[in-house]
Formats: C-alpha cells, structure tokens, sequence
C-alpha cells in the first residue's frame, strides 16, 4: 500500500540525453532519418546482433497493440480491459526490456564504447560522451517513465473521487504515449545506428565471445529459474517457489530477487508489478 513511491513526472530528463551536440545523428527531429546514415542490413550482422534486434522486434509487437488502447482510451475512455492491457504492456517492459537493455549494458556497450572512444567518435565537449551514453540514458529513461505510469495508474485506482482519478489516468495515458516515443526511437537508433557502428568497430570474433556470454547467461537463468520447456512459461519470477539458491536479497519488494552473481544478466527486475 504505502510502497508507491511517486515520481514526479514533470522532474524527469529531456529525452536527448547527453549528446545533443547538434549535428549528430542521434538528435531529432531527423532522427529516423538522418543525413549520411549507414546502416547495415539485418541480415549481414552478427547472429548476436540479429538476436538482440529480435528482442526489438518483440517489442515493437507490444508497442503496436499498446498504442491502439492508449488511442481507444482517448476515444473510449478508460476501461477494466485497457487497465489490464496497460498493465500487461508494463510487464512486457520489464520481463523483455530489462533483461535485453542488461544484456546490451553488460556484453556490448563496455567495448563498442571502448571503440568509439579510440576512434574519436564522441562528443566533443566536456565529459566526453558517446552514443553509448545516450543509449544508456535512454534505458533509464524507458525505466523511469515506466514507473511514472505504473505508479500513476495504481494511484488512480485508489483515488475515492472519479473525477480526480481520471485526471490522473489522463497523466497516465500521457506518460505511456511518451513511453512508446521513447522506446520506439530507441530501439530505431540501436537499430540503425548504433548496432552498424558496432558492426564496424567490432570483430566477428569478438561477437562470438560476446554470443557466448550472452548463452552462458541465459542457460544460467533458465536453471536458476527451473524453466522447462514441456511446461507452462506463464511463470511469475520468484513468487512462491524456491529456487534453492541465494534469493535472499531484497530491494524494498518481497518479489524482487537480486541474485548474488556478477553476470546475472537477466535477472532482476525492476518494476515493482508484483502484488
Ligand atoms: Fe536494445
């Protein structure tokens, strides 16, 4: 109950982060299509690439049937159904995107950003940045406002007064809107952008090393979390069933574990969805 924490989202970033040097092509409003873009076609990149890219894809399906209820909200007015798609939508941004961004985080940014940074192609400015600080940033960003609707929603379900809580089902809706915006140019820049860099600045043996380490996580999550593929994948992450190993770490939420290894890459999760 007393566990929303509220974040104000009038307080929140700009969504350029950290290198709006004007002329890169990170920057809106061309951002979908900036001068002198190059990018590499899917299927020339390395299988770690395209893997990471598919995750993308799967959430540009969650992004698709979202943005139709936040549309029918608008016209229809808030409902059980949209309330629960909302709901859905959120858990997708934290069961998907959080363990994919960690992914990007932990394997690819260290040395993509080690390459940009050899090769000049930062800012300019002080701090330096690269794009795999705006990238970084970005992931924040998708987590903040992610908090921002979650928490509002919850608010407007206990507010006594309907005409209060529709005021901040109104702010929800926004907020969500500004969510999908966020995600979508994200993921068009990773695509498009900063994945051909890496393509260019990272060998395919690198990359190998890289699919390795994403493998060894993901085995490691699926025995950690008793995955079975002959059985249901409806699975809540950590509620009930124990999982023998050093779950005892809580971050504020009882559902919440935080798992003592340092390359748990798809573990944690961030959102408080949990009841
Ligand atoms: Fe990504």
């Amino acid at each position: 109950m007393s566990r929303l924490k509220i974040i104000d989202p009038v307080e929140r970033q700009p969504v350029e982060g950290t290198a709006s040097t004007g002329l890169s092509p990170m920057d809106p409003p061309e951002a979908y299509a900036p001068p002198g873009l190059d990018s590499v076609p899917l299927e020339k990149m390395h299988p770690f690439l395209q893997h990471l890219s598919s995750d993308h894809a799967e959430l540009t399906k969650a992004l698709d049937t979202i943005e139709d209820v936040l549309q029918s909200v608008k016209t229809e007015g808030f409902s059980m159904a949209s309330d629960r798609a909302l709901m859905r939508f959120l858990q997708s941004v934290d069961q998907s995107f959080i363990p994919h961004s960690r992914q990007e985080e932990l394997i690819l940014f260290p040395l993509l950003e080690k390459r940009m940074l050899e090769r000049g192609e930062h800012s300019k400015g002080s701090p330096v940045t690269t794009p795999v600080d705006v990238m970084r940033d970005e992931h924040m960003k998708v987590l903040q406002l992610a908090s921002v609707v979650l928490n509002l929603i919850r608010v407007a379900s206990i507010l006594p007064d309907e005409k209060s809580a529709m005021l901040v089902v109104d702010m929800a809706v926004r907020e969500a809107t500004s969510l999908v915006e966020v995600l979508r140019l994200h993921m068009f820049r990773e695509d498009n952008i900063v994945f051909s860099s890496a393509c260019r600045m990272i060998s395919a043996a690198e990359f190998d090393e890289m699919q390795a380490r994403r493998m060894k996580a993901h085995r490691h999550h699926e025995h950690e979390h008793g995955h079975d593929h002959g059985h249901d994948h409806g699975h809540e992450h950590g509620h009930e069933h124990d999982h023998g190993h050093h779950h005892d770490h809580e971050h504020g939420h009882a559902h919440h574990h935080v798992h003592d290894h340092d390359h748990d890459l798809s573990a944690g999760h961030a959102l408080p969805l949990s009841e």
